[in-house]
């Protein structure tokens, strides 16, 4: 169990590590942790778009002990970054995770443009690292690269694990959304949505949403009462929509 790494990484180094993410995110990822451990559900994480590791180190606090977790990024290949939305930093993102305890082994790091990876390299990773517990979709925002990255995670995702998708509902990145849509209006994804919170949709598979979302309801109520949650159908997927007490720093909840 990782909760306790991560509560003291979300109160401490968090605040110092570049990037874009909700601490808050936690009064999800806490209670789908736990459904997790509770059905045998284990395994490493994995991102695109790791920028300086603010999320990816959360994660991987989540899960310490799977090995190895999976980072992806173009890093200073900037050329294939095309809507220019935060720049990997190599040095800084292995800095981050040498502070946060991440050893050799523990972490995969690749330097890549997600469009452009084989099927040889995805059955590659999936054999080093096996099936992802938890997959974070957070690389280039073009509906195009949503879609890409969306069937990666699905693709190395495992049954009963999660799939973030951040700046879903962003203004400013409408690709994300875009994206999203013309895969669920033009196909029938094994992946559906469950869950919005703090600028990230989650998607779970379809023969777990149900248990996941189930188990959301009832965690979520009981260990974090000062939220706000509401249900609401997303191409015809009940859905939970959290709001966190944004004033508060409650996180986490103490297990
Ligand atoms: C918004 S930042 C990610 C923020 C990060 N997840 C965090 O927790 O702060 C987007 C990242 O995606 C990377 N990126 C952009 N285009 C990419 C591509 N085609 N393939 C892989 N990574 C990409 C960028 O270099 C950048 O580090």
């Amino acid at each position: 169990m990782g909760i306790p790494e991560v509560a003291a990484y979300l109160q401490g180094q968090f605040h110092e590590v570049q990037g874009w993410c909700i601490p808050h995110l936690w009064n999800l990822i806490q209670p789908l942790h736990e459904w997790q451990e509770a059905n045998g559900i284990h395994g490493p994480v994995g991102e695109i778009g790791v920028f300086h590791g603010k999320f990816f180190i959360g994660l991987a606090l989540t899960k310490k002990g799977q090995r190895p977790h999976l980072a992806l990024d173009v890093f200073d290949m900037q050329q294939f970054n095309l809507d220019g939305a935060g720049k990997g930093n190599r040095a800084a993102f292995e800095a981050n995770l040498a502070a946060a305890g991440f050893g050799p082994g523990e972490v995969e790091i690749r330097r890549a443009d997600s469009m452009a990876i084989t099927r040889a390299e995805l059955d590659e990773i999936r054999a080093l690292c096996g099936g992802f517990s938890m997959f974070s979709v957070d690389g280039c925002h073009m509906a195009e690269h949503t879609i890409n990255d969306f069937r990666i995670a699905m693709d190395l995702t495992r049954p009963g694990g999660v799939i973030f998708v951040d700046d879903y509902l962003n203004m400013d990145w409408p690709g994300v959304q875009e994206g999203l849509a013309r895969l669920y209006l033009t196909d029938c994804p094994r992946w559906v949505p469950f869950a919005y919170s703090s600028n990230k949709l989650l998607c779970a598979h379809i023969s777990h949403a149900g248990a996941m979302l189930r188990h959301l309801r009832t965690a979520v109520a009981e260990m974090f009462p000062e939220a706000t949650i509401r249900m609401v159908r997303r191409f015809g997927y009940d859905c939970l929509n959290l709001r966190p007490d944004m004033k508060g720093r409650r996180y986490t909840a103490d297990a």
